[in-house]
């Protein structure tokens, strides 16, 4: 079966390394385009959208290997295209390969990415802004051909913050004639690792991680060898599981600087958090509850990605609490799942209130997308008996084999 079957109960106690960072690797394998030559990216994440975009780039004529961890991209022979439509509604992030094969190729058709069941997500930013970067797009009711002879720099001033519009757009920008000025920029620490990677690539940018982005066109990249940074959001959903089972775990490479918001609301919400070199030790429930309240937002707030798992916090809790989500509109889809479980949660618009010492039971809850689906792991592990999650794949979109990692910290998990 497509399951994972927890009997819950068990504090998770002992070490987890935490795996290279999905959203961070996305784009810069999407990156690699623009580059004739061969790229090394390491620490790339075993996940299977790592795995889509792997094939997404063969399918556009790349040569793709893989080592462990390390992928090698060589876009020398990069001849496609069209995106195979397969692939882009099994991933949505291969609207991030549009901006880069204009640079490279000039031309681009692709069937629209789907939303999902967090919200519409909808490309309009991305394609309004490269309009006015000189691409000719002709929209269908399925798709849209993108054309461009040349990319020409623009002054983008964006009406909101969008991660996806912003990698997009930083790289059409790289290889275009001219400077663009992209605000307000997204300021996630993976549009940093993006920015990283292409300024060690010879990139002329100025304000990575600011709301203000100004890249100044060059001739040519060249390939680079670079190392991706851990993932804060699976580091922030191994200290929701601790802090739900009460145990004490080491989570070895957490990405502490990218995780200052979700740091102090674990603390405010009962962890310890204890700083050592190479990572940190989770003290799941050191002291009470002092705060209860989240909301959601753009880097550096409280991440969108960490909003179910923390969710799941506050309904194993004796005080309960509320969150608000201010980034997608249909991010609660969890909640009849939880509800299954014997959580006591209201939601009246983009509000949850989650009641206290609502004792979580073992039930069979159905996972609908990736943090979702992660967010009813953690449940499980801290409910009564037994339960069932169905719909694995989707949480092996972005965490390494989370049963084993679990059942190494002492969690009674198996496959199903
Ligand atoms: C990225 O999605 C991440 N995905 C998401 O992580 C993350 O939740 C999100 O950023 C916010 O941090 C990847 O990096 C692969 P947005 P993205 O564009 O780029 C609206 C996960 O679990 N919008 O910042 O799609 C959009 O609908 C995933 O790893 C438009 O209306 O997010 C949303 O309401 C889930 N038109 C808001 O903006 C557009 O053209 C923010 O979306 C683009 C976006």
């Amino acid at each position: 079966m497509d399951a994972i079957r927890i009997y819950g109960g068990n504090c998770l106690n002992g070490q987890t390394r935490i795996q290279g960072s999905k959203n961070a690797s996305l784009p810069i394998l999407a990156a690699t385009l623009l580059i004739n030559g061969t790229c090394e990216i390491e620490n790339c994440p075993d996940i299977s959208d790592v795995y889509h975009m792997q094939r997404l780039l063969e399918s556009l004529g790349c040569s793709v290997e893989r080592e462990g961890t390390l992928v090698r991209v060589d876009a020398t022979g990069l001849s496609e295209c069209r995106m195979p439509s397969d692939s882009v509604g099994v991933m949505r992030s291969s609207v991030m390969l549009v901006g880069a094969l204009l640079a490279r190729i000039g031309s681009i058709c692709m069937e629209y990415p789907g939303g999902c069941v967090i919200g519409a997500r909808p490309i309009d930013l991305h394609l309004f802004s490269l309009r006015q970067m000189g691409v000719a797009i002709e929209e269908k009711e399925n798709g849209f051909c993108a054309k461009a002879a040349k990319l020409h720099g623009a002054t983008l001033m964006l009406p909101f913050v969008s991660v996806g519009a912003t990698e997009n757009l930083i790289l059409a920008a790289v290889l275009a004639d001219g400077v663009t000025v992209i605000e307000p920029a997204a300021r996630e620490p993976e549009i940093q690792a993006l920015c990283e990677f292409l300024q060690s690539a010879g990139a002329q940018i100025e304000g990575a991680g600011t709301e203000r982005l100004v890249i100044n066109g060059v001739k040519s990249l060249m390939p680079v060898r670079y190392r991706v940074p851990a993932d804060r959001i699976v580091a922030g959903t191994y200290i929701s599981a601790c802090m739900c089972t009460g145990g004490r775990v080491f989570l070895q490479n957490a990405p502490v600087h990218h995780m200052k918001s979700v740091l102090s609301y674990a603390d405010k919400m009962g962890a310890a958090i204890e700083y050592e070199s190479d990572g940190i030790l989770v003290i799941g429930k050191d002291h009470e509850s002092t705060c209860n309240i989240v909301t959601t937002g753009c880097y550096p707030a409280f991440p969108t990605d960490l909003q179910s798992p923390f969710m799941v916090v506050m309904a194993a809790s004796t005080a309960g609490g509320r969150i608000e989500e201010t980034v997608f509109e249909n991010r609660f889809r969890i909640v009849p799942e939880l509800r299954k479980m014997g959580a006591n949660i209201m939601i009246h618009g983009n509000v949850a209130y989650i009641g206290g010492d609502s004792k979580l039971h073992g039930a069979i809850v159905e996972a609908q997308e990736l943090r979702g689906g992660a967010a009813l792991v953690v449940a499980a592990l801290s409910a009564e008996g037994t339960s069932i999650v169905t719909n694995r794949h989707y949480i092996d979109r972005g965490y390494e084999d989370i049963v084993l990692s679990l059942r190494d910290l002492g969690a009674d998990v198996e496959l199903a």
